[in-house]
């Protein structure tokens, strides 16, 4: 990653449960990609993870878990920088400023925040409101080129987007201001078990989800329990969201179109064809499986590769948390 003539790339992911598929799809399997190609800074957002209720042992772990989980699907600290967003306080700092120079009213139009509320209507807490910038500080902190996220992430890239020119326009130019990256296929893989919601983390029923971590027969079984639609067309349309999320998850994960998997499983029944996505997901989550318990039993190898991650961060922050301080008038 020393070499930051190269665009940036950025992106987190919260601790919660495991990298789903989902999740896999989505971001991590591109975040891969990219770090081939650019400048690359993949983070653990523990402070995020901190908006809803949680055991203080169970973020801990989870945390710990992500780390492992990333690095199983090939995130390679030789090539990104990869931390815990907690590690390294610009982030935070960043924030403050960056609230200063927010809106209420476009902060209460995040439709994620308002998802949120309704789920946890016990525990509307400021950070949970405040959560996209968070975000934003996370982005802008690094001078960040491209954002390689789902379709979800797609609003508070704009938010993100919309603070930076405003912080420009008043205090010169400072910012970058970032793109997103969402893949055409993936960007939005929904639940196993209700396919007209995201595929989420956080979803209390096991059936909805597949994980990295999974066995082989945990994710074939969930495919085969996948909720389908009426008919026997295997085929991407609008009526059928069941069978058009299994289609593009499989296109995704043999590196094919959907029209190739339409044309591949033309007459055949949707219970073979939800074993054969079972089989290709289950197949391509092996290895990472397996590599995940490897990393995750060296704890201290972890920990050590988290902290050289978080030096790192923490010197290009300083660059850019330097320049903001002194453009709103902070005494140097
Ligand atoms: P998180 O942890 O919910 O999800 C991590 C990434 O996975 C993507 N994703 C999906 N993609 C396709 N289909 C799905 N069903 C699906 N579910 C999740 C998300 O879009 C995301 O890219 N706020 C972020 C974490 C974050 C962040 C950042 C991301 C914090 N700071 C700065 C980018 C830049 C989040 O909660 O992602």
């Amino acid at each position: 990653m020393e070499d930051i003539s190269k665009k940036i790339a950025l992106s987190g992911i919260q601790p919660t449960g495991s990298v789903t598929l989902g999740n896999y799809l989505g971001a991590v399997q591109n975040w891969r990609k990219m770090q081939e190609d650019f400048s690359s800074i993949f983070f653990i957002a523990d402070m995020h993870a901190l908006t809803v209720k949680r055991e203080p042992a169970d973020l801990r772990q989870a945390s710990m878990s992500f780390f492992a989980q990333l690095l199983a699907c090939g995130i390679d600290p030789e090539k990104a920088i990869v931390y815990f967003q907690s590690h390294v306080h610009q982030h935070a700092e960043l924030q403050w400023i960056l609230n200063c120079n927010t809106y209420v009213g476009e902060i209460s139009r995040m439709t994620q925040f308002k998802d949120k509320s309704a789920k946890h209507a016990d525990n509307i807490n400021m950070g949970l409101m405040d959560y996209p910038v968070l975000m934003a500080a996370d982005i802008l902190l690094f001078q960040t080129d491209l954002v390689p996220v789902g379709q979800d992430q797609k609003q508070h890239l704009e938010l993100t987007r919309d603070i930076a020119i405003r912080f420009n326009n008043r205090y010169g130019d400072t910012f970058k201001v970032p793109e997103p990256y969402i893949p055409e296929l993936g960007a939005k893989i929904c639940s196993l078990q209700d396919p007209l919601v995201k595929m989420s983390k956080s979803d209390p029923d096991p059936n909805a989800i597949v994980s990295i971590v999974d066995d082989e027969a945990t994710i074939v079984r969930r495919f085969k329990r996948a909720v389908t639609d009426s008919g026997n067309e295997i085929v991407v349309r609008e009526d059928k969201p069941g069978i058009s999320n299994l289609i593009n998850i499989y296109a995704a994960i043999e590196g094919k179109t959907p029209a190739d998997v339409e044309k591949e499983f033309a007459g055949q029944g949707y219970g073979s064809f939800k074993i054969a996505v079972g089989e290709a997901v289950a197949a391509a989550f092996k290895p990472l499986r397996d590599d995940y318990v490897r990393y995750l039993n060296d704890k201290a190898a972890l920990m050590e590769l988290a902290k050289k991650g978080a030096e790192k961060a923490s010197w290009l922050a300083t660059k850019t948390l330097r320049k903001v301080r002194k453009r709103v008038g902070l005494v140097e």
